[in-house]
Protein backbone atom coordinates (compact mmCIF):
# COMPACT_ATOMS: atom_id res chain seq x y z
CA UNK A 1 0.00 0.00 0.00
CA UNK A 2 2.64 2.26 0.86
CA UNK A 3 4.19 1.95 -2.77
CA UNK A 4 0.69 2.52 -4.29
CA UNK A 5 0.07 5.81 -2.08
CA UNK A 6 4.17 6.78 -3.69
CA UNK A 7 2.80 6.25 -7.09
CA UNK A 8 0.03 8.05 -6.84
CA UNK A 9 1.26 10.99 -5.58
CA UNK A 10 3.84 11.01 -7.74
CA UNK A 11 1.84 10.25 -11.10
CA UNK A 12 -1.57 11.47 -10.78
CA UNK A 13 -1.72 14.83 -12.39
CA UNK A 14 -4.08 17.67 -11.51
CA UNK A 15 -5.44 19.57 -14.43
CA UNK A 16 -7.41 23.02 -13.60
CA UNK A 17 -10.52 24.19 -15.43
CA UNK A 18 -11.09 20.55 -16.85
CA UNK A 19 -13.65 19.67 -17.88
CA UNK A 20 -15.14 23.17 -16.87
CA UNK A 21 -14.05 25.86 -15.14
CA UNK A 22 -13.66 25.48 -11.51
CA UNK A 23 -12.98 21.83 -11.74
CA UNK A 24 -9.52 20.45 -11.25
CA UNK A 25 -9.54 16.97 -12.95
CA UNK A 26 -7.61 13.93 -11.57
CA UNK A 27 -5.17 12.49 -14.65
CA UNK A 28 -4.56 9.24 -13.98
CA UNK A 29 -3.17 8.29 -17.29
CA UNK A 30 0.59 8.74 -15.94
CA UNK A 31 0.01 6.15 -13.59
CA UNK A 32 -1.86 3.77 -15.68
CA UNK A 33 1.58 4.13 -18.32
CA UNK A 34 4.22 3.47 -15.69
CA UNK A 35 4.13 -0.22 -15.00
CA UNK A 36 5.53 -0.17 -11.32
CA UNK A 37 3.11 2.68 -10.52
CA UNK A 38 0.72 0.44 -12.12
CA UNK A 39 1.42 -2.75 -10.73
CA UNK A 40 1.32 -1.11 -7.12
CA UNK A 41 -2.01 -0.12 -7.28
CA UNK A 42 -3.74 -3.13 -8.66
CA UNK A 43 -1.84 -5.15 -5.84
CA UNK A 44 -3.23 -2.34 -2.98
CA UNK A 45 -6.68 -2.78 -4.68
CA UNK A 46 -6.66 -6.29 -4.44
CA UNK A 47 -5.97 -6.46 -1.32
CA UNK A 48 -9.34 -5.11 -0.07
CA UNK A 49 -10.94 -8.16 -2.08
CA UNK A 50 -8.56 -10.18 0.69
CA UNK A 51 -9.16 -11.36 4.66
CA UNK A 52 -6.25 -10.31 7.21
CA UNK A 53 -3.84 -13.19 5.52
CA UNK A 54 -4.46 -11.94 2.07
CA UNK A 55 -6.19 -15.03 1.35
CA UNK A 56 -9.28 -13.38 -1.96
CA UNK A 57 -12.51 -13.81 -0.15
CA UNK A 58 -14.34 -12.76 -3.25
CA UNK A 59 -16.07 -14.59 -6.06
CA UNK A 60 -16.33 -12.07 -8.74
CA UNK A 61 -14.88 -8.23 -9.11
CA UNK A 62 -17.44 -5.46 -10.54
CA UNK A 63 -16.16 -2.35 -12.41
CA UNK A 64 -17.81 0.08 -13.27
CA UNK A 65 -17.53 2.05 -17.14
CA UNK A 66 -15.67 3.46 -18.31
CA UNK A 67 -12.50 4.17 -15.64
CA UNK A 68 -13.69 1.03 -13.63
CA UNK A 69 -12.83 -1.03 -15.87
CA UNK A 70 -8.93 -0.45 -16.36
CA UNK A 71 -8.76 -1.20 -12.81
CA UNK A 72 -11.11 -3.69 -12.05
CA UNK A 73 -10.39 -6.40 -14.66
CA UNK A 74 -6.36 -7.02 -13.70
CA UNK A 75 -7.21 -6.78 -9.83
CA UNK A 76 -9.79 -9.75 -10.76
CA UNK A 77 -6.76 -11.75 -12.02
CA UNK A 78 -4.52 -10.75 -9.11
CA UNK A 79 -7.40 -12.67 -7.28
CA UNK A 80 -8.30 -15.38 -9.23
CA UNK A 81 -11.87 -14.30 -9.90
CA UNK A 82 -13.72 -13.42 -12.82
CA UNK A 83 -14.04 -9.89 -14.26
CA UNK A 84 -17.73 -8.48 -14.22
CA UNK A 85 -18.64 -5.42 -16.48
CA UNK A 86 -21.39 -2.42 -14.96
CA UNK A 87 -22.34 -0.33 -17.87
CA UNK A 88 -23.96 2.57 -19.12
CA UNK A 89 -27.10 2.12 -20.42
CA UNK A 90 -27.78 0.33 -23.42
CA UNK A 91 -24.32 -0.66 -23.91
CA UNK A 92 -25.39 -4.77 -22.62
CA UNK A 93 -27.15 -6.69 -25.48
CA UNK A 94 -28.73 -9.80 -23.04
CA UNK A 95 -31.31 -9.41 -19.54
CA UNK A 96 -30.00 -6.53 -17.31
CA UNK A 97 -30.62 -5.39 -14.30
CA UNK A 98 -30.81 -1.47 -14.50
CA UNK A 99 -30.75 1.26 -11.54
CA UNK A 100 -31.27 5.22 -12.24
CA UNK A 101 -29.81 7.72 -10.15
CA UNK A 102 -29.86 11.44 -10.35
CA UNK A 103 -26.60 13.42 -10.95
CA UNK A 104 -26.04 17.14 -10.39
CA UNK A 105 -28.08 18.04 -14.04
CA UNK A 106 -30.43 14.94 -14.93
CA UNK A 107 -29.79 11.33 -14.46
CA UNK A 108 -27.65 8.51 -14.96
CA UNK A 109 -27.98 4.24 -15.52
CA UNK A 110 -26.39 1.43 -15.00
CA UNK A 111 -27.13 -2.00 -16.30
CA UNK A 112 -25.28 -5.64 -15.73
CA UNK A 113 -26.49 -8.29 -16.99
CA UNK A 114 -28.72 -10.26 -15.26
CA UNK A 115 -26.87 -13.98 -15.13
CA UNK A 116 -22.85 -12.13 -14.35
CA UNK A 117 -23.30 -11.98 -10.82
CA UNK A 118 -25.02 -15.40 -8.94
CA UNK A 119 -26.98 -15.77 -6.08
CA UNK A 120 -24.70 -15.84 -3.24
CA UNK A 121 -21.73 -14.00 -4.68
CA UNK A 122 -19.57 -12.17 -2.99
CA UNK A 123 -18.79 -8.93 -4.76
CA UNK A 124 -15.89 -6.72 -4.98
CA UNK A 125 -16.49 -2.85 -6.46
CA UNK A 126 -13.76 -1.07 -7.99
CA UNK A 127 -13.70 2.11 -9.77
CA UNK A 128 -10.63 5.07 -9.64
CA UNK A 129 -12.43 7.69 -7.72
CA UNK A 130 -15.69 8.01 -4.98
CA UNK A 131 -17.04 11.45 -5.45
CA UNK A 132 -20.78 11.52 -4.87
CA UNK A 133 -21.51 7.88 -4.23
CA UNK A 134 -23.90 7.94 -6.53
CA UNK A 135 -22.09 5.33 -9.34
CA UNK A 136 -21.03 2.82 -5.81
CA UNK A 137 -24.59 2.81 -4.70
CA UNK A 138 -26.45 2.11 -7.85
CA UNK A 139 -23.76 -0.89 -8.40
CA UNK A 140 -24.20 -1.90 -5.13
CA UNK A 141 -27.93 -2.22 -5.99
CA UNK A 142 -27.31 -3.97 -9.14
CA UNK A 143 -25.54 -6.36 -7.45
CA UNK A 144 -27.75 -7.12 -4.77
CA UNK A 145 -30.73 -7.41 -7.67
CA UNK A 146 -28.97 -10.28 -8.89
CA UNK A 147 -28.71 -11.48 -5.02
CA UNK A 148 -24.94 -10.77 -4.66
CA UNK A 149 -23.68 -9.31 -1.82
CA UNK A 150 -20.86 -6.14 -2.06
CA UNK A 151 -17.85 -7.10 0.01
CA UNK A 152 -16.94 -3.39 -0.48
CA UNK A 153 -15.83 -0.60 -2.51
CA UNK A 154 -12.12 -0.03 -3.15
CA UNK A 155 -10.78 3.50 -5.56
CA UNK A 156 -7.64 5.08 -5.85
CA UNK A 157 -9.03 8.43 -4.63
CA UNK A 158 -12.23 9.76 -2.75
CA UNK A 159 -13.39 12.83 -3.09
CA UNK A 160 -13.97 13.95 1.03
CA UNK A 161 -15.93 17.14 0.66
CA UNK A 162 -18.77 15.64 -1.83
CA UNK A 163 -19.22 13.02 1.40
CA UNK A 164 -19.43 9.93 -0.91
CA UNK A 165 -18.80 7.12 2.39
CA UNK A 166 -22.20 8.46 4.03
CA UNK A 167 -24.12 8.28 0.68
CA UNK A 168 -23.30 4.44 0.12
CA UNK A 169 -24.47 3.38 3.82
CA UNK A 170 -22.92 0.52 5.40
CA UNK A 171 -20.81 -0.44 2.34
CA UNK A 172 -17.11 -1.08 3.18
CA UNK A 173 -14.82 2.09 1.39
CA UNK A 174 -11.53 1.37 0.90
CA UNK A 175 -9.13 4.05 -0.64
CA UNK A 176 -5.47 4.95 -1.52
CA UNK A 177 -5.82 8.51 -1.50
CA UNK A 178 -8.41 11.07 0.26
CA UNK A 179 -8.22 14.63 -1.30
C1 LIG B 1 -16.52 9.16 -12.68
C2 LIG B 1 -15.57 8.25 -11.93
C3 LIG B 1 -16.47 7.42 -11.06
C4 LIG B 1 -17.64 8.37 -10.80
C5 LIG B 1 -17.62 8.86 -9.38
O1 LIG B 1 -17.12 8.42 -13.72
O2 LIG B 1 -14.83 7.44 -12.84
O3 LIG B 1 -16.97 6.29 -11.75
O4 LIG B 1 -17.49 9.49 -11.71
O5 LIG B 1 -18.65 9.80 -9.18
P1 LIG B 1 -19.83 9.57 -8.16
O6 LIG B 1 -19.25 8.98 -6.91
O7 LIG B 1 -20.34 10.96 -7.97
O8 LIG B 1 -20.83 8.68 -8.81
P2 LIG B 1 -17.73 9.08 -15.04
O9 LIG B 1 -18.99 8.38 -15.35
O10 LIG B 1 -17.76 10.56 -14.89
O11 LIG B 1 -16.65 8.83 -16.17
P3 LIG B 1 -15.93 7.54 -16.79
O12 LIG B 1 -16.90 6.94 -17.77
O13 LIG B 1 -14.71 8.12 -17.45
O14 LIG B 1 -15.57 6.58 -15.71
MG1 LIG C 1 -16.38 6.29 -13.81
Amino acid sequence: VGAAREALAKLVVDVPDFPEPGILFKDITPLLADHSGFAAVVAALAAAGCDADGTPVVDKVVGMEARGFILAAPVALALGTGFVPVRKAGKLPRHTHAVSYALEYGEATLELHQDSVEPGDRVLLVDDVLATGGTARATRELIEACGGTAHGLTVLMELGFLAGRDAVGDLAVSTLMTV
